[in-house]
């Protein structure tokens, strides 16, 4: 549970279908104080001006928004220094060029455009713990997001490459950390409609294949509030020994060998249906018994 009264910056919301609005609206209803940041003043207008058309004036007039690039130390310093005391900061920010660090092939030419998906998607959590971790002087959690790399997906290319070093400076930052009692870990989510996913090409593949993968149901749109839950285990007390670890909220995908055979896929509705298929398998497995003795 998060700390009642306990302040948390949530880095990366773009409009209301970001992880970090998720991340954020359920803190709050835990009794945490939530900052927000948006990447700079645009996307922070952008955000009121039509990301979050489904909020009432009221729900729009209390959020705390601020701003903060990641990749400028002077902006994450002064971010943090001006919110003072904090118990918790969610990372929850990634970027590659589309054209040239995701799609068909691994493209090697754009540099610049790998060591900006680089910075942006992984090394921006070792500057943002740096300056967060000097306002957690009893102890603190830091969750960012991670997704499958433990696997290579097509067309995720250097953004797998920059999700599997993430997981690593996690580990790197958790062992550095530690001593001050701030605990880093990660949620590794599955596919989820955002616009971060949008932009990977051929994201309904992605989606397509999760269905053939992950042995519980996995909605894109509303598992959102589900990586988010993982997310506050994370920040909250109730994980308070756990840190350099990568959580997998995914349906079960990552621990799926091949696709599902069809029988093994979840059966989504009715509790009748369910407990037909709990029947059937009891029955082949008797079957199976009979056919041994
Ligand atoms: N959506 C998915 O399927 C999925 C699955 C697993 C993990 N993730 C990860 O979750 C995180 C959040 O993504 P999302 O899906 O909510 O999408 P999103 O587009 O809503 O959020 C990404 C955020 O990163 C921010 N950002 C990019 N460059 C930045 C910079 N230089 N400084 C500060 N902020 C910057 C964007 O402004 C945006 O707010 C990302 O790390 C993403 O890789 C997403």
């Amino acid at each position: 549970m998060i700390k009642k009264g306990g302040t948390y910056v949530v880095m990366g919301l773009l409009n209301t279908d970001s992880i970090a609005y998720a991340t954020g609206k359920l803190i709050e209803e835990q009794g945490g104080k939530v900052i927000y940041t948006a990447q700079n003043e645009r996307l922070k207008k952008i955000f009121f001006d039509r990301g979050c058309t489904d909020l009432s004036q009221e729900e729009k007039d209390v959020l705390d928004i601020r701003y903060c690039d990641v990749t400028i130390e002077e902006e994450v310093r002064t971010l943090f220094a001006e919110i003072g005391e904090l118990n918790g900061i969610v990372h929850s920010i990634g970027f590659a060029n589309p054209k040239t660090c995701l799609g068909d092939n691994i493209y090697t030419d754009a540099v610049e455009d790998i060591k900006q998906g680089f910075h942006i998607s992984c090394a921006s959590l070792a500057t943002v713990a740096q300056f967060a971790q000097e306002h957690m002087h009893k102890g603190g959690s830091v969750v960012t997001l991670s997704f499958a790399s433990q696997v290579a997906f097509p067309f995720y290319n250097w953004m797998g490459v920059n999700k599997a070093a993430l997981e690593a400076l996690v580990r790197a930052l958790a062992r550095e950390y530690g001593r001050e009692h701030v605990r880093v870990n990660a949620v590794s989510a599955g596919p989820l409609a955002t616009k971060a996913a949008k932009s990977i090409p051929h994201f309904a593949h992605l989606a397509r294949v999760w269905k053939k993968m992950s042995p519980l149901p996995w909605d894109v749109i509303n598992d959102k509030k589900e990586v988010a839950h993982a997310v506050v285990f994370l920040l909250g007390e109730g994980s308070k020994k756990i840190t350099g670890q990568t959580l997998y909220v995914d349906g079960g995908a990552s621990i799926v060998g091949g696709e599902l055979l069809p029988r093994e896929r979840p059966i989504k509705s009715m509790p009748a249906k369910r407990k037909a298929a709990a029947k059937e398998r009891l029955e082949r497995m008797r079957e199976l018994k009979k056919s041994h003795e």
